[in-house]
């Protein structure tokens, strides 16, 4: 059983890694995932990944990557071989997820689909040339990404519910997350922790609301005691 604290993934969007580890320190035992996105990557992030892995904690690496088959391959081995539990891939067609499953081979990290981003609106998706809701896409690229084996899938806490109803056992981690009262700053579709995991969310991703607060570590601990009162007794 995952326990309430293995949960929450504090999202490390700072661009050096002394910052990194700052919050990190300031985050204790309190947190049982650290997200490292593309501004950290870029800027000694992957190095501090392998860093965290080696010490036992859990690295969510949001690389999105989309690339040709054998770019996909090799770039989610050599992530896999850093010890990270999950990294995010663009679920856009078959051969890139794949391409991910084949690069992950028999390691532990887990696969995470990203289906549409959750700043574009219907009329960005027809810049793609797609007439469908968003809704709509996401339920298609969801249930791709299962069944070429991925682990699970990216989504907002208000797709959330309507993917849990088809996808029963793929792990759903919902990002967008701000505890009643906080600040939304440039979130539209944001939702509580406890809305969150009752709409069926395995994994809930958090920022700001932590790594902003006056004090992280109280603001985890907040989150972590909503997500075990909203978790099934
Ligand atoms: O600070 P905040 O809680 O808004 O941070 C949310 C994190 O989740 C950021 O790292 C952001 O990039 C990420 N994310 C998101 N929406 C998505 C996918 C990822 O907010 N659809």
């Amino acid at each position: 059983m995952t326990s309430p604290r293995d949960r929450l993934i504090v999202a490390l969007d700072v661009t050096n890694v002394e910052e990194a580890k700052a919050l990190i320190d300031r985050l204790g035992e309190s947190v049982g995932i650290y997200k490292i996105g593309l501004e950290l990557l870029f800027s000694g992030g992957f190095a501090l990944a392998q860093e965290l892995t080696r010490q036992g904690r859990s690295v969510f690496i949001d690389a999105k990557l989309l690339d040709i088959e054998a770019t996909v391959e090799r770039a989610t081995a050599v992530i896999a071989e850093s010890g990270a539990t999950f990294l995010t891939v663009h679920a856009l067609d078959r051969k890139t997820i794949a391409a991910a499953v084949r690069g992950r081979g028999d390691t532990k990290l887990k696969l995470l689909g990203v289906t549409v981003l959750t700043n574009l609106s219907r009329a960005d998706l027809a810049e793609h040339g797609i007439d469908e809701a968003p809704l709509a896409v996401v339920q298609r690229r969801a249930m791709m990404a299962r069944d070429g084996g991925f682990d699970g899938v990216i989504a907002s806490g208000q797709e959330a519910r309507a993917l849990r109803e088809r996808l029963r056992q793929t792990l759903i981690v919902t990002p967008g997350i701000r505890p009643a009262g906080a600040d939304t700053q440039d979130q539209t579709r944001v939702v509580t922790p406890q809305a969150a995991i009752k709409a069926g969310a395995d994994y809930l991703v958090v920022g700001r609301p932590i790594t902003r607060a006056s004090d992280p570590r109280k603001a985890a601990d907040a989150i972590v005691e909503e997500i075990t009162a909203a978790l099934p007794q």
